[in-house]
């Protein structure tokens, strides 16, 4: 049984999202997924249209994600690759090189994004269009 973990927002689910969790999931047998809190995203000065228990709900009816989890803090993945038995930890391009430092714990991937969509863009869109 292999492992992948990933994290992120996940407000306004889109196809970029879709995209990443379908090519996680692929690398693996199960992937698990570390959905940013509200107050972590609060801290990042990151606010979601949607909730984290909403987020949740829509990001656990995916077919590609086996189990979702709160990331309350930066610090926190090296425990969490443990606690999972991750093999793979999963991050989008625009991360590209910023946790190098967990290949210590299992193998770490960053997957090309999805060109021209993104939650900022869809709001921007949203705010532009009211
Ligand atoms: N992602 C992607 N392609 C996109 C948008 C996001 O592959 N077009 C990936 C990110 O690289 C990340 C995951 O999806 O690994 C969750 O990203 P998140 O920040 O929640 O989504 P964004 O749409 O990028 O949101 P924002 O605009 O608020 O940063």
């Amino acid at each position: 049984m292999k492992t992948v973990i990933t994290y992120g927002t996940f407000d306004i689910l889109h196809v970029g999202h879709v995209n990443l969790l379908r090519r996680a999931r692929a690398l693996g047998d199960r992937l698990v997924v570390g959905l940013s809190t509200d107050e972590f995203n609060r801290g990042k000065h990151k606010s979601s249209l949607l909730n984290y228990e909403n987020r949740k709900a829509v990001l656990e009816s995916i077919r590609y994600v086996d189990e979702v989890f709160p990331e309350r803090d930066w610090d926190q993945k090296a425990g969490d690759i443990m606690r999972y038995g991750a093999d793979v930890f999963v991050m989008g391009a625009d991360w590209s090189g910023r946790f190098d430092a967990l290949s210590q714990y299992c193998e770490v991937v960053y997957l090309p994004r999805t060109a021209e969509i993104s939650t900022t863009e869809i709001k921007m869109s949203l705010d532009s269009s009211s």
